[in-house]
Formats: structure tokens, sequence, C-alpha cells
């Protein structure tokens, strides 16, 4: 069978199916579009049907491949992370324009390493700590620093509780889905603990968000990537805590995303 007939007759998505045949061709996106006309081998054939379908029985291609795309470098996922989405590319953002040149970025909840990575990788400057929960998570995540060349200090910890720093700026994507939602049962494959805090969806933020306060430098920032019905919530929870300069920040497709406070210590 030919490239250019499985590129356009796939039961895949256009991306997904263009990924999983340079995965089994080894060719790059540029390379299938020249030799659209190579045929795959028997051995090449079957592996694209099998791989597609665990793909069409809802296993993410991401994991499958082992590697995402973020920020336009490849990330290493497995079954111990989320997979980078890109919505979380607005939250790097986010830390890029807030942090001056040598700040101090605290990740909390760092899964493949996609925003510490980044941060580092975008701007050097920075001095990047990253921590999560898990270790099978960091091992990741350290491979992923070390095949990127980022320099991240990494650290095991249940949130805060193993951080002896202050910092400019944390960020954090923590688990925000609540342990009703219907969606939770279409995302199988990823973490269960990377995706809910098996709670209302709000406890880890609230908890980051009231222990932050003895974490954060002075004119500090606190900043979140949160579920779209949450924001409200996450602004008063920052209002509570004498947080200022509250903003809600919108995604790709218009829904509040991030939300963010700054911590200024009153005289
Ligand atoms: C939504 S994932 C975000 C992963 C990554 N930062 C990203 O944006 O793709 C949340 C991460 O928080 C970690 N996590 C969950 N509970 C934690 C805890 N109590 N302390 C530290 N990290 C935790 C999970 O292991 C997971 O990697």
């Amino acid at each position: 069978m030919q490239i250019k007939k499985l590129l356009v007759n796939s039961q895949l998505e256009r991306l997904d199916n263009r990924l999983l045949l340079s995965y089994v061709t080894s060719f790059s996106h540029a390379q299938l579009i020249i030799n659209d006309d190579y045929s795959l081998s028997n051995d090449q054939l079957t592996k694209y049907n099998l791989l597609m379908q665990r793909v069409l029985n809802g296993e993410p291609l991401a994991y499958i491949l082992g590697t995402k795309e973020f920020y336009s470098r490849k990330f290493q996922v497995n079954s111990h992370t989320l997979i980078p989405r890109p919505e979380t590319e607005l939250l790097v953002d986010e830390v890029i324009s807030k942090a001056k040149k040598n700040a101090k970025i605290l990740d909390l909840g760092t899964g493949s390493g996609c925003i510490a990575i980044t941060c580092k990788l975008e701007r050097p400057g920075l001095n990047v700590t990253a921590v999560d929960n898990y270790a099978e998570t960091l091992l990741v995540a350290k491979s992923n620093a070390n095949s990127l060349n980022a320099d991240v200090n990494f650290v095991q910890s249940n949130w805060f509780e193993e951080v002896n720093q202050t910092f400019d700026i944390i960020v954090s994507n923590p688990p925000y889905i609540e342990v009703n939602d219907e969606h939770l049962d279409k995302l199988q494959f990823e973490p269960k603990h990377a995706l809910t805090d098996f709670s209302d969806g709000l406890s880890a933020i609230k908890q980051i968000i009231y222990e932050s306060c003895k974490y954060l430098n002075n004119n500090g920032w606190l900043m979140f990537e949160h579920g779209y019905n949450q924001a409200e919530n996450i602004r008063q929870m920052f209002y509570n805590c004498d947080f200022t300069n509250i903003e809600t920040i919108q995604d790709y497709a218009n829904l509040d995303r991030i939300t963010l406070g700054q911590f200024i210590i009153k005289d």
C-alpha cells in the first residue's frame, strides 16, 4: 500500500495518521510528502494497522509513539505522565512574560516536565525547580530535561512539603477534574492522580493558594491552569489570600483556562 493512499484513506485524524505513518516508516513529515509513492513493506503495513486499531480503541497516540510535541519540542511520555496539552503552552507564555531575567520559578506537579523545561529553554537565565509527588513521573521529567539539555532542579514532594526556598513565580497545572466528572472515564489511559484531586476539582488549587504565601517572594506571581468553569472560585481564593492583580485568561477556544495573581507584601 502506497503512502499517498494511506494519507487520504484513513479512519484516523489527519495529524495522527501522519504521525503514525512517520513512526512506522521512519520518514519525517517532509519525507512522507516527497516519497508519497513509496509502498509500505508487509511488516510496516501490519504494524501500521495494529497501531491504528489501538488508536481507534481509544489509546492516545502519544503513549503509543512515546512522545508528544510541546512548544515545538518532543517530550517523552508514558503511562506515568499526563500527555501535555496545547492549552498548557499558554501557561508557559504567561510565565515567560512575567519573569524577570534571573527569576526563580517553581513548577508544581511537573509531569513530563513540559512547563519547567520549556521555561528554562526559552529563557536560559531562569532558575527553575520542578516538583512532582511520584518517583516514576519524575524519572520521565528528568530524562526529558537530559535529552533536551535543560538545567532544571527536580524535587520529589507532596506539593510544598519538601520545598525550602522562595520563588518569584509559582506555576502549576494541578489535577483539577472533579472526581465525578464524566470526562474522567474517557481519559482512562492517563494516570488518575494527574487528572483529578479525587474531590471537587479545586482542593489541590486551594491548598497551593493557601500555602503559597510562604514560598513567594514579594511581588511574586502564582498562576494556574484550571477547568473552564473554575475561574470564579479560584479568583475568590486569590482574594481571600490577599493577592492582587488577579486575572483570568482564556484559551484558544475562548474558555477561561488560566488564573493568576500577584503577592505584594504590605508594609
Ligand atoms: C495535570 S498534571 C500536569 C503535568 C504537567 N505539568 C503538564 O502540564 O502536562 C498534574 C501533575 O501533578 C502531579 N501531582 C498530583 N498530586 C501531587 C501532589 N500532591 N504533589 C505534587 N505533585 C502532584 C501529578 O503526578 C501530575 O504529574
